[in-house]
Protein backbone atom coordinates (compact mmCIF):
# COMPACT_ATOMS: atom_id res chain seq x y z
CA UNK A 1 0.00 0.00 0.00
CA UNK A 2 1.46 3.57 -1.10
CA UNK A 3 1.38 4.35 3.07
CA UNK A 4 3.65 7.39 1.64
CA UNK A 5 0.81 8.67 -0.18
CA UNK A 6 -1.56 9.91 3.32
CA UNK A 7 1.50 10.16 5.19
CA UNK A 8 2.60 12.97 2.69
CA UNK A 9 -1.03 14.95 2.56
CA UNK A 10 -2.62 14.41 5.87
CA UNK A 11 -1.11 16.97 7.56
CA UNK A 12 -2.55 19.55 5.43
CA UNK A 13 -6.06 18.25 6.95
CA UNK A 14 -6.51 19.80 9.63
CA UNK A 15 -9.89 17.56 10.90
CA UNK A 16 -7.56 14.70 11.02
CA UNK A 17 -6.39 15.91 14.34
CA UNK A 18 -9.43 15.54 15.87
CA UNK A 19 -11.77 12.63 13.94
CA UNK A 20 -11.03 9.68 11.93
CA UNK A 21 -12.96 11.37 8.31
CA UNK A 22 -13.76 8.58 6.17
CA UNK A 23 -17.07 10.14 4.27
CA UNK A 24 -15.52 11.79 1.29
CA UNK A 25 -18.28 10.54 -0.61
CA UNK A 26 -20.51 12.94 0.66
CA UNK A 27 -17.87 15.64 0.86
CA UNK A 28 -14.00 15.54 1.12
CA UNK A 29 -11.91 16.83 4.05
CA UNK A 30 -11.09 20.95 3.74
CA UNK A 31 -7.25 21.28 3.31
CA UNK A 32 -5.18 24.44 3.96
CA UNK A 33 -4.87 25.02 0.41
CA UNK A 34 -8.87 25.22 0.12
CA UNK A 35 -9.06 27.54 3.02
CA UNK A 36 -6.41 29.79 2.02
CA UNK A 37 -8.23 29.81 -1.67
CA UNK A 38 -11.05 31.30 -0.04
CA UNK A 39 -8.78 33.81 1.71
CA UNK A 40 -7.53 34.70 -1.44
CA UNK A 41 -11.05 35.55 -2.97
CA UNK A 42 -11.80 37.60 -0.01
CA UNK A 43 -8.65 39.30 -0.72
CA UNK A 44 -8.74 39.86 -4.35
CA UNK A 45 -12.61 41.68 -3.46
CA UNK A 46 -11.34 43.93 -1.00
CA UNK A 47 -8.41 44.91 -2.74
CA UNK A 48 -9.68 44.97 -6.01
CA UNK A 49 -13.27 45.88 -6.03
CA UNK A 50 -15.02 43.83 -8.87
CA UNK A 51 -12.20 42.09 -10.87
CA UNK A 52 -14.47 40.57 -13.13
CA UNK A 53 -12.74 40.05 -16.00
CA UNK A 54 -10.24 38.40 -13.55
CA UNK A 55 -12.83 36.30 -12.23
CA UNK A 56 -14.06 35.26 -15.74
CA UNK A 57 -10.44 34.71 -16.32
CA UNK A 58 -10.70 31.99 -13.03
CA UNK A 59 -13.92 30.21 -14.58
CA UNK A 60 -12.24 29.76 -17.71
CA UNK A 61 -8.80 28.24 -15.23
CA UNK A 62 -11.46 26.11 -13.94
CA UNK A 63 -12.80 24.80 -17.37
CA UNK A 64 -9.39 24.12 -18.53
CA UNK A 65 -8.89 22.34 -15.16
CA UNK A 66 -12.07 20.17 -15.64
CA UNK A 67 -11.08 19.30 -19.33
CA UNK A 68 -7.83 18.08 -18.31
CA UNK A 69 -9.47 15.70 -15.80
CA UNK A 70 -11.61 14.21 -17.94
CA UNK A 71 -9.22 14.32 -21.19
CA UNK A 72 -11.98 16.70 -22.91
CA UNK A 73 -11.29 19.62 -24.74
CA UNK A 74 -12.04 23.02 -22.53
CA UNK A 75 -14.69 23.89 -25.03
CA UNK A 76 -16.58 20.29 -24.70
CA UNK A 77 -17.05 21.60 -20.46
CA UNK A 78 -19.52 23.65 -19.24
CA UNK A 79 -19.02 25.38 -15.66
CA UNK A 80 -22.05 24.13 -13.85
CA UNK A 81 -22.89 25.31 -9.94
CA UNK A 82 -24.21 21.64 -9.83
CA UNK A 83 -24.55 18.11 -11.44
CA UNK A 84 -28.36 19.20 -10.87
CA UNK A 85 -28.02 22.27 -13.30
CA UNK A 86 -25.34 21.05 -15.92
CA UNK A 87 -27.82 17.78 -16.53
CA UNK A 88 -31.41 20.19 -16.73
CA UNK A 89 -29.55 22.47 -19.42
CA UNK A 90 -28.36 19.43 -21.30
CA UNK A 91 -31.77 17.36 -21.25
CA UNK A 92 -34.00 21.11 -21.80
CA UNK A 93 -32.31 21.36 -25.44
CA UNK A 94 -31.52 17.37 -25.93
CA UNK A 95 -33.53 16.39 -29.03
CA UNK A 96 -36.26 13.70 -28.89
CA UNK A 97 -36.78 13.03 -32.47
CA UNK A 98 -37.42 10.28 -35.07
CA UNK A 99 -39.47 8.37 -33.07
CA UNK A 100 -37.15 8.24 -30.43
CA UNK A 101 -38.82 9.72 -27.21
CA UNK A 102 -37.37 7.55 -24.17
CA UNK A 103 -35.18 8.18 -21.38
CA UNK A 104 -33.60 5.14 -19.85
CA UNK A 105 -32.11 5.59 -16.57
CA UNK A 106 -30.38 2.69 -14.06
CA UNK A 107 -31.63 2.63 -10.72
CA UNK A 108 -28.21 3.36 -9.72
CA UNK A 109 -28.40 6.41 -10.19
CA UNK A 110 -28.69 9.36 -8.00
CA UNK A 111 -32.19 11.03 -7.02
CA UNK A 112 -31.35 14.70 -9.30
CA UNK A 113 -31.03 12.29 -12.51
CA UNK A 114 -34.14 10.44 -11.94
CA UNK A 115 -35.82 13.40 -11.03
CA UNK A 116 -34.81 15.76 -14.21
CA UNK A 117 -36.04 12.79 -16.55
CA UNK A 118 -38.91 12.54 -15.08
CA UNK A 119 -39.67 15.89 -15.02
CA UNK A 120 -39.31 15.56 -18.80
CA UNK A 121 -42.90 13.35 -18.96
CA UNK A 122 -44.34 16.58 -18.88
CA UNK A 123 -43.20 17.56 -22.32
CA UNK A 124 -44.60 13.53 -23.40
CA UNK A 125 -41.02 12.11 -23.10
CA UNK A 126 -40.87 8.70 -21.27
CA UNK A 127 -38.25 7.38 -18.63
CA UNK A 128 -37.70 3.74 -18.44
CA UNK A 129 -35.68 2.20 -15.57
CA UNK A 130 -32.85 -0.55 -15.62
CA UNK A 131 -33.15 -2.49 -12.54
CA UNK A 132 -30.19 -3.72 -10.59
CA UNK A 133 -29.64 -7.42 -10.23
CA UNK A 134 -29.19 -9.42 -6.21
CA UNK A 135 -25.51 -9.12 -6.30
CA UNK A 136 -25.98 -5.31 -6.35
CA UNK A 137 -24.51 -4.75 -9.61
CA UNK A 138 -26.47 -3.25 -12.98
CA UNK A 139 -25.84 -5.71 -15.38
CA UNK A 140 -25.23 -4.66 -19.07
CA UNK A 141 -27.79 -7.26 -20.39
CA UNK A 142 -30.57 -5.66 -17.76
CA UNK A 143 -29.57 -1.86 -19.94
CA UNK A 144 -29.92 -4.42 -22.91
CA UNK A 145 -33.53 -5.38 -22.41
CA UNK A 146 -33.77 -1.33 -21.76
CA UNK A 147 -32.30 0.22 -24.72
CA UNK A 148 -34.11 -0.01 -28.23
CA UNK A 149 -35.32 2.30 -31.22
CA UNK A 150 -37.13 4.56 -29.08
CA UNK A 151 -34.32 5.36 -26.53
CA UNK A 152 -32.93 8.81 -27.07
CA UNK A 153 -30.45 9.13 -23.94
CA UNK A 154 -29.20 6.27 -21.07
CA UNK A 155 -28.02 7.67 -18.09
CA UNK A 156 -25.52 5.53 -16.26
CA UNK A 157 -23.88 6.74 -12.96
CA UNK A 158 -20.30 5.65 -12.60
CA UNK A 159 -20.21 4.87 -8.75
CA UNK A 160 -23.70 4.14 -7.16
CA UNK A 161 -23.35 7.09 -4.01
CA UNK A 162 -25.91 4.20 -2.24
CA UNK A 163 -23.95 1.33 -2.55
CA UNK A 164 -20.13 2.13 -3.98
CA UNK A 165 -21.59 -0.64 -7.11
CA UNK A 166 -18.78 0.46 -10.16
CA UNK A 167 -20.88 0.37 -13.81
CA UNK A 168 -19.52 -1.34 -16.92
CA UNK A 169 -19.67 2.09 -18.35
CA UNK A 170 -17.74 1.50 -21.68
CA UNK A 171 -19.95 -1.64 -22.73
CA UNK A 172 -23.27 0.43 -21.47
CA UNK A 173 -21.45 3.07 -23.86
CA UNK A 174 -20.67 0.66 -26.88
CA UNK A 175 -24.59 -1.41 -26.42
CA UNK A 176 -26.19 2.62 -26.38
CA UNK A 177 -24.28 3.52 -29.73
CA UNK A 178 -24.99 0.09 -31.40
CA UNK A 179 -28.70 1.13 -30.73
CA UNK A 180 -28.60 5.05 -31.93
CA UNK A 181 -29.06 6.14 -28.55
CA UNK A 182 -26.69 8.80 -26.25
CA UNK A 183 -25.40 8.05 -23.06
CA UNK A 184 -24.88 10.73 -19.84
CA UNK A 185 -22.48 9.62 -17.15
CA UNK A 186 -23.01 10.38 -13.81
CA UNK A 187 -19.51 10.90 -12.19
CA UNK A 188 -19.71 12.73 -9.17
CA UNK A 189 -18.62 9.61 -7.03
CA UNK A 190 -15.85 8.66 -9.38
CA UNK A 191 -13.98 12.32 -10.35
CA UNK A 192 -10.65 12.59 -8.35
CA UNK A 193 -11.18 8.98 -6.58
CA UNK A 194 -10.53 6.67 -10.27
CA UNK A 195 -9.24 8.29 -12.94
CA UNK A 196 -12.17 8.95 -15.44
CA UNK A 197 -11.34 9.69 -19.55
CA UNK A 198 -14.55 10.62 -21.62
CA UNK A 199 -12.37 9.38 -24.77
CA UNK A 200 -11.85 5.68 -22.93
CA UNK A 201 -15.50 5.61 -22.26
CA UNK A 202 -16.68 6.86 -25.37
CA UNK A 203 -19.80 8.59 -23.35
CA UNK A 204 -21.37 11.83 -25.25
CA UNK A 205 -22.19 13.39 -22.33
CA UNK A 206 -20.71 13.56 -18.45
CA UNK A 207 -21.85 15.28 -15.79
CA UNK A 208 -19.25 15.95 -12.19
CA UNK A 209 -18.47 18.27 -9.22
CA UNK A 210 -15.89 19.44 -7.06
CA UNK A 211 -17.59 18.37 -3.73
CA UNK A 212 -16.41 15.16 -2.63
CA UNK A 213 -13.23 13.48 -4.18
CA UNK A 214 -11.56 16.44 -5.63
CA UNK A 215 -11.55 18.59 -2.38
CA UNK A 216 -13.89 21.49 -3.43
CA UNK A 217 -16.29 22.84 -2.02
CA UNK A 218 -20.18 23.05 -2.69
CA UNK A 219 -21.56 25.28 -5.86
CA UNK A 220 -19.02 24.02 -8.64
CA UNK A 221 -20.09 21.11 -10.95
CA UNK A 222 -19.25 20.54 -14.33
CA UNK A 223 -21.11 19.25 -18.05
CA UNK A 224 -18.69 17.71 -20.98
CA UNK A 225 -20.67 17.73 -24.16
CA UNK A 226 -18.89 15.90 -26.85
CA UNK A 227 -17.90 18.32 -29.81
CA UNK A 228 -19.73 17.47 -32.56
CA UNK A 229 -23.04 17.14 -30.34
CA UNK A 230 -22.86 20.61 -29.23
CA UNK A 231 -24.39 22.27 -32.01
CA UNK A 232 -27.31 20.31 -32.32
CA UNK A 233 -28.47 20.67 -28.60
CA UNK A 234 -30.29 24.48 -27.70
CA UNK A 235 -30.64 24.45 -23.88
CA UNK A 236 -34.08 26.61 -23.09
CA UNK A 237 -32.62 26.38 -19.50
CA UNK A 238 -30.39 29.07 -19.96
CA UNK A 239 -28.60 32.04 -19.17
CA UNK A 240 -26.44 35.50 -20.06
CA UNK A 241 -23.05 33.34 -19.28
CA UNK A 242 -24.54 30.96 -21.89
CA UNK A 243 -24.49 33.34 -24.98
CA UNK A 244 -22.45 32.88 -27.77
CA UNK A 245 -21.18 37.32 -26.84
CA UNK A 246 -21.72 37.50 -23.01
CA UNK A 247 -20.95 41.13 -23.37
CA UNK A 248 -23.80 41.48 -26.33
CA UNK A 249 -26.34 42.36 -23.34
CA UNK A 250 -29.13 41.72 -26.30
CA UNK A 251 -32.74 41.00 -24.95
CA UNK A 252 -33.92 40.34 -28.41
CA UNK A 253 -32.08 37.44 -29.19
CA UNK A 254 -31.18 33.72 -28.10
CA UNK A 255 -27.63 33.11 -29.41
CA UNK A 256 -25.92 30.41 -27.71
CA UNK A 257 -22.57 29.92 -27.41
CA UNK A 258 -20.78 27.80 -30.23
CA UNK A 259 -19.21 25.81 -26.75
CA UNK A 260 -19.97 23.59 -24.43
CA UNK A 261 -20.44 27.05 -22.68
CA UNK A 262 -24.23 26.64 -23.87
CA UNK A 263 -25.18 24.82 -21.32
CA UNK A 264 -24.37 27.60 -18.57
CA UNK A 265 -26.58 29.88 -16.87
CA UNK A 266 -25.65 32.73 -14.62
CA UNK A 267 -22.78 34.46 -13.00
CA UNK A 268 -20.02 31.96 -11.95
CA UNK A 269 -19.72 30.79 -8.26
CA UNK A 270 -16.24 32.59 -7.75
CA UNK A 271 -15.80 31.72 -4.17
CA UNK A 272 -16.25 27.62 -5.22
CA UNK A 273 -13.99 28.35 -8.40
CA UNK A 274 -11.49 29.54 -5.97
CA UNK A 275 -11.65 26.69 -4.05
CA UNK A 276 -12.30 23.86 -6.77
CA UNK A 277 -9.26 25.52 -8.48
CA UNK A 278 -7.16 24.73 -5.21
CA UNK A 279 -8.62 21.06 -4.79
CA UNK A 280 -8.17 19.68 -8.65
CA UNK A 281 -4.67 21.16 -7.99
CA UNK A 282 -3.78 19.14 -5.04
CA UNK A 283 -5.69 15.65 -6.58
CA UNK A 284 -3.63 16.27 -9.87
CA UNK A 285 -0.27 16.85 -7.83
CA UNK A 286 -1.06 13.52 -5.77
CA UNK A 287 -1.93 11.54 -8.37
CA UNK A 288 -5.76 10.40 -8.95
CA UNK A 289 -4.32 7.05 -10.03
CA UNK A 290 -2.05 6.58 -7.27
CA UNK A 291 -5.38 7.78 -4.81
CA UNK A 292 -7.23 4.85 -6.38
CA UNK A 293 -4.82 1.97 -5.53
CA UNK A 294 -4.20 3.51 -2.27
CA UNK A 295 -7.54 3.37 -1.21
CA UNK A 296 -8.42 -0.09 -3.03
CA UNK A 297 -5.62 -1.46 -0.73
CA UNK A 298 -7.29 0.35 1.96
CA UNK A 299 -10.98 -1.29 1.34
CA UNK A 300 -9.41 -4.54 0.92
CA UNK A 301 -8.15 -4.40 4.87
CA UNK A 302 -11.80 -2.96 5.78
CA UNK A 303 -13.52 -5.65 3.39
CA UNK A 304 -11.45 -8.61 5.06
CA UNK A 305 -12.06 -6.87 8.49
CA UNK A 306 -15.92 -6.60 7.82
CA UNK A 307 -16.03 -10.52 7.31
CA UNK A 308 -13.92 -11.32 10.30
CA UNK A 309 -16.33 -9.59 12.88
CA UNK A 310 -19.37 -11.22 10.87
CA UNK A 311 -20.78 -8.53 8.93
CA UNK A 312 -22.30 -8.12 5.64
CA UNK A 313 -20.21 -6.21 2.69
CA UNK A 314 -23.35 -4.81 0.26
CA UNK A 315 -20.70 -3.13 -2.29
CA UNK A 316 -19.49 -5.96 -4.72
CA UNK A 317 -16.40 -7.73 -3.53
CA UNK A 318 -14.60 -7.61 -7.51
CA UNK A 319 -12.50 -4.66 -7.15
CA UNK A 320 -13.40 -3.88 -10.89
CA UNK A 321 -17.01 -3.58 -10.11
CA UNK A 322 -16.32 -0.94 -6.50
CA UNK A 323 -14.92 2.05 -6.45
CA UNK A 324 -13.97 4.17 -3.19
CA UNK A 325 -17.06 4.08 -1.27
CA UNK A 326 -17.62 0.81 0.60
CA UNK A 327 -21.46 0.13 1.95
CA UNK A 328 -21.76 -2.17 5.17
CA UNK A 329 -25.78 -3.33 5.96
CA UNK A 330 -26.91 -2.24 9.35
CA UNK A 331 -29.63 -3.25 11.50
CA UNK A 332 -29.96 0.71 12.02
CA UNK A 333 -27.14 2.51 9.90
CA UNK A 334 -28.37 5.88 11.82
CA UNK A 335 -27.60 4.65 15.13
CA UNK A 336 -24.68 3.46 13.75
CA UNK A 337 -23.56 6.63 12.17
CA UNK A 338 -24.42 8.13 15.71
CA UNK A 339 -22.42 5.52 17.93
CA UNK A 340 -19.25 6.32 15.33
CA UNK A 341 -19.44 9.81 15.70
CA UNK A 342 -19.55 9.58 19.19
CA UNK A 343 -16.06 7.60 19.04
CA UNK A 344 -14.62 10.66 16.72
CA UNK A 345 -15.43 8.43 13.53
CA UNK A 346 -17.29 10.33 10.98
CA UNK A 347 -19.36 8.49 8.07
CA UNK A 348 -22.46 8.85 6.59
CA UNK A 349 -25.34 6.54 5.90
CA UNK A 350 -28.07 5.73 2.97
CA UNK A 351 -30.54 2.87 2.62
CA UNK A 352 -29.69 0.97 5.22
CA UNK A 353 -25.98 0.59 5.07
CA UNK A 354 -23.03 2.42 6.54
CA UNK A 355 -20.93 4.31 3.65
CA UNK A 356 -17.47 4.48 4.34
CA UNK A 357 -15.40 5.93 2.03
CA UNK A 358 -11.56 6.23 1.72
CA UNK A 359 -9.89 8.66 0.05
CA UNK A 360 -6.05 9.88 -0.19
CA UNK A 361 -5.89 10.99 3.20
CA UNK A 362 -6.85 8.03 4.85
CA UNK A 363 -4.42 4.93 6.24
CA UNK A 364 -4.15 1.86 7.51
CA UNK A 365 -4.55 3.34 11.18
CA UNK A 366 -8.06 4.97 10.21
CA UNK A 367 -9.26 1.33 8.82
CA UNK A 368 -8.08 -0.05 12.00
CA UNK A 369 -9.63 2.44 14.62
CA UNK A 370 -13.34 1.73 12.36
CA UNK A 371 -12.61 -1.77 12.01
CA UNK A 372 -12.36 -1.77 16.49
CA UNK A 373 -15.30 0.71 16.59
CA UNK A 374 -17.61 -1.74 14.61
CA UNK A 375 -16.45 -4.52 16.83
CA UNK A 376 -17.72 -2.57 19.49
CA UNK A 377 -21.29 -2.07 17.84
CA UNK A 378 -21.37 -5.48 16.45
CA UNK A 379 -25.41 -5.53 17.25
CA UNK A 380 -25.77 -2.71 14.32
CA UNK A 381 -24.50 -4.57 11.99
CA UNK A 382 -26.82 -7.20 9.86
CA UNK A 383 -25.69 -10.60 8.83
C1 LIG B 1 -23.65 10.50 -7.92
C2 LIG B 1 -24.14 11.87 -7.58
N1 LIG B 1 -24.74 12.62 -8.52
C3 LIG B 1 -25.22 13.84 -8.27
C4 LIG B 1 -25.12 14.37 -7.00
C5 LIG B 1 -25.71 15.72 -6.73
O1 LIG B 1 -25.12 16.69 -7.45
P1 LIG B 1 -25.56 18.23 -7.37
O2 LIG B 1 -26.02 18.50 -5.99
O3 LIG B 1 -24.31 18.96 -7.76
O4 LIG B 1 -26.65 18.40 -8.36
C6 LIG B 1 -24.48 13.66 -6.00
C7 LIG B 1 -24.34 14.25 -4.65
O5 LIG B 1 -24.25 13.63 -3.67
C8 LIG B 1 -24.00 12.37 -6.29
O6 LIG B 1 -23.41 11.62 -5.35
Amino acid sequence: MAADLAAGIRGRFPIFDRLVYINSCSQGALSDAVRQSYDDYLRDWDERGAPWDYWVEKAEHVRTSFAGLVNADPDEIAVTTSVSAGVSALLSGLRFDGGRDTIVVSDFEFPTVGQIAHAQERLGRRVVHVPAAADVTVPVEHFARAIDERTALVCVTAICYRNGSRLELEEVTRLAHERGALVLVDAYQAVGAVPVDVRAIGCDFLAAGTLKYLLGSAGLAFLYCRRDLVDGILPTATGWFADRDIFEMDIHDYSPAPTARRFEAGTPPVPSIYAGVAGIQLMKALGIAETASHVQALNDLLIAGIDELGGRVVTPRDPARRGPLIAVASTDEHALVDALAGDGIVTSSRDGSLRLSAHCYNTRGDVEAVLEALAWYRRLLAA
